[in-house]
């Protein structure tokens, strides 16, 4: 073999997506971007976030730790806050009470009383990380699962970047078709039994689901959905003679729309509830099965980037280990401003302003949609995140590479094309005629004019 200064990680790994997305939209300033999922400008957490490091930094009692290194798992008092959060997101939610969980199959249904042990272990703050933005535990997830050759099962579409990853480490991808409300657990099974006739099921590690809001699609997975695909990685284990996980994403969670967007928050508390259903962990064996990771990226600040986990054995202890490699602790500093937030309640009371203002952005958009997209573009809609996914009639492609990706550029609009969320996958082509459209960054203005801007190109190309 010819000598190389890279590694052979460092010659393969493609130049993501993400990093042109972003610089396209960096260097033309005229340019709408409804392709990237930045969070909202005009509702960052400034006055919040200063009067919260300034009481961090009020003294040197206080303010040293947080400019010193901490630990690898991240600070105790952040990792209990965020276990309490998790647990309280998750019993608060509509189909689910403090101890008792109703999981609806789609043949029978059945009550389960938890015990408070099993809550316990679940949500014990020992089994959070906190992690530099759940990017990086999505990472160090991977090194600790996949060898080169090893096989991730992803939902068809899914979320670019993690696919980015696996191409660079060398892991191979095996697309499950994705319905409204998750994954197809037919598919599911059928790409599970297909992997098994073939010999490769002792190379496939886990099953990853983007949860709630999804990116790219929108799509929310119910629990029962999660309850099944657990049970049928359960069910294939004995011939893959490893455990298979669930790696359940729930970036979005917390970006539910509420009820009414019109009311002011603290007249519409109520609303404000989440009403999306629980994580995996809730589940039966979620303590051994489940790898779940979220975010305060997204419900609070990008910038700040701080994201967290709940993690079974062996994981958490691997990943443990890898972080100490990586960076051996996120930035305390930061921790500490997330701690600040979560325990003094301006963490939730943003929450409540930044989903009511995404359910607005979300109704600009749907309005521009219908106004300017033509009418034979299937879009799904969703009930929370920064997405709306568009799917053009079969036939005409969206694709980098496509007209209709070039004359969008041309009028000054940039969207993701959908083609870059589909796996590798030699079992099936890949579809090239979706998008997905991000009223994230946008402000309601530039919603506008980009969904007529991008409505006049598709006019061109669709009939
Ligand atoms: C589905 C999903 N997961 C994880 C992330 C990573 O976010 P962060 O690293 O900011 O926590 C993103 C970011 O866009 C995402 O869309």
């Amino acid at each position: 073999m010819k000598p190389n200064v890279l590694s052979k990680l460092g010659r393969r790994t493609a130049l993501p997506p993400i990093s042109w997305l972003m610089q396209t939209a960096l260097t033309r300033p005229k340019l709408i971007s409804l392709a990237a999922g930045f969070t909202d400008n005009a509702t960052l957490p400034v006055e919040i976030s200063r009067k919260l490091l300034n009481e961090i930094l009020r003294s040197p009692k206080t303010g040293r730790p947080a400019l010193q290194y901490g630990i690898t798992a991240g600070e105790m008092n952040l990792r209990t806050l965020t276990a309490k959060h998790l647990h309280k997101l998750d019993f608060q939610s509509s189909s689910s009470s403090f101890s008792s969980l109703v999981l609806e199959n789609k043949s029978r249904t059945r009550t389960r009383t938890r015990t408070k042990d099993e809550d316990e272990k679940n949500y014990s703050p020992a089994r959070v990380i906190i992690t530099g933005g759940s990017q990086q535990l999505l990472y160090m997830t991977l090194e600790a699962l996949c060898d080169e050759g090893d096989i991730i099962l992803v939902e068809d579409p899914t979320y670019f970047v993690f696919l980015s990853i696996l191409q660079s480490r060398g892991i191979k991808a095996r697309g499950v078709k994705l319905e409204r409300d998750g994954i197809d657990l037919v598919h599911l099974e059928k790409v599970l039994a297909r992997l098994k006739k073939s010999g490769e099921l002792h190379r496939v590690k886990a099953l990853y689901l983007v949860t709630y809001f999804q990116n790219p699609t929108g799509a929310t997975t119910s629990l029962a959905k999660k309850s099944a695909a657990l049970k049928l990685l359960k069910k294939f284990e004995r011939a893959a003679g490893h455990p298979l996980y669930l790696l359940e994403d729930a970036a979005y969670r917390e970006l539910s729309f509420p009820g009414r967007a019109d009311l002011p928050v603290s007249r519409a508390e109520p609303q404000l509830r989440p009403t999306t259903p629980p994580t995996a962990l809730t589940l039966p064996g979620a303590a051994e099965r489940v790898i779940y990771t979220g975010t305060y990226s997204k419900p609070y600040a990008s910038g700040a980037r701080v994201g967290f986990g709940i993690l079974p054995e062996p994981i958490f202890t691997t990943v443990q280990r890898i972080k100490g490699n990586h960076d051996f602790g996120t930035a305390n500093l930061l921790q500490q401003l997330l701690a600040g937030a979560l325990a003094s309640g301006l963490y939730d009371r943003h929450v409540a302003k930044v989903r009511k203002n995404y359910a607005r952005k979300a109704a600009v958009m749907k309005q521009a949609l219908a106004e300017h997209f033509p009418k034979n573009v299937e879009i799904w809609e969703s009930g929370g995140g920064l997405y709306f996914w568009a799917r053009l009639p079969k036939g005409i492609s969206a694709g980098v590479k496509s007209k209709v990706f070039q004359a969008a550029l041309k009028a000054d609009v940039l969207y993701v094309p959908g083609e870059l969320c589909y796996a590798d996958d030699p079992s099936r082509a890949k579809p090239d005629n979706e998008m997905r459209i991000s009223f994230g960054s946008a402000n309601g203005e530039n919603i506008r004019k980009g969904i007529a801007r991008l409505g006049k190109v598709l006019k061109r190309f669709v009939r």
